[in-house]
């Protein structure tokens, strides 16, 4: 396994640098499967955003950079337990997820959570259009609740996307409860991490770095690296 922690960035240095997709397992030439390779060049020329398209060709709106994406593929591929996904939106790293899942022999179950209905419907259409909606559970609830269910009811994740929000609180809460959820060496990734919005003491709206680096307690979880805008923890045994 390969840890980048001096990938770590101050808050000062968010979004000055995007570190490139890196991996952590040890993968012969950088990529676990050709479509993994193959979804670094699925970038849109205009955004510079990855592109995917459903069954009928209709691209899959989302906002995820090639770095996010790239390591989003390899911690599902590798998953040690069950995915877990908070904020699907109109299913792009749903789709990923259940790539990487289906790659690795659909071994794991993957539970995708939206507050939206509409996000969690068009998710569902996104997968069932691509042949991609078996070993996929589609969860209408707030993250934080759906977290606390999990932990109630003693559910465990041997990987976690964290990506419904921007905002400190929602973030915060969702952090304090991934402990118990989170299998030893599972890891967990959070989006929005790198983002320079963070930075600004004034935008009530963004505070994911605030809100992980507060959030995740370092008895439970160690940094492993950042790539494009996101960051990752580990789960200590
Ligand atoms: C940034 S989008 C997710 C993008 C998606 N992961 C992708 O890569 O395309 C955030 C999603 O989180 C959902 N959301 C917002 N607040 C939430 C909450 N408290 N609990 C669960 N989902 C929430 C929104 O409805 C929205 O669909």
């Amino acid at each position: 396994m390969h840890r980048h922690e001096n990938t770590f960035l101050t808050l000062e240095e968010l979004g000055a640098h995007y570190a490139p997709y890196a991996p952590n397992y040890d993968i012969r030439w950088n990529y676990a499967t050709l479509h993994h390779w193959r979804l670094g060049r699925s970038v849109a020329k205009n955004s510079g955003l990855i592109e995917l398209k459903r069954g009928d060709r209709s691209v899959i709106d989302g906002w995820l950079r090639k770095d996010d994406a790239l390591k989003l593929y390899e911690m599902a591929y590798y998953a040690p337990g069950d995915i877990l996904e908070l904020g699907s939106y109109h299913g792009l790293s749903t789709t990923i997820l259940a790539k990487a899942n289906r790659a690795a022999g659909n071994q794991r179950r993957i539970v995708s959570v939206d507050l939206t209905p509409d996000a969690v419907e068009i998710t569902r259409d996104t997968l069932r259009s691509q042949g991609l909606d078996q070993n996929v559970s589609n969860i209408q609830d707030d993250a934080v609740h759906a977290v606390q269910s999990f932990v109630d009811a003693g559910r465990t994740f041997g990987f976690v996307f964290v990506d419904h929000s921007h905002a400190y609180t929602p973030v915060y809460e969702v952090c304090r409860r991934l402990g118990p959820i989170v299998v030893p060496d599972g890891f967990c990734l959070f989006h929005d991490f790198n983002d320079p919005r963070n930075r600004d003491e004034q935008d009530e709206s963004y505070g994911v770095y605030q809100a992980v680096v507060a959030g995740m307690d370092p008895a439970q979880f160690e940094f492993w690296g950042t790539y494009g805008c996101t960051a990752l923890y580990r789960r200590i045994k």
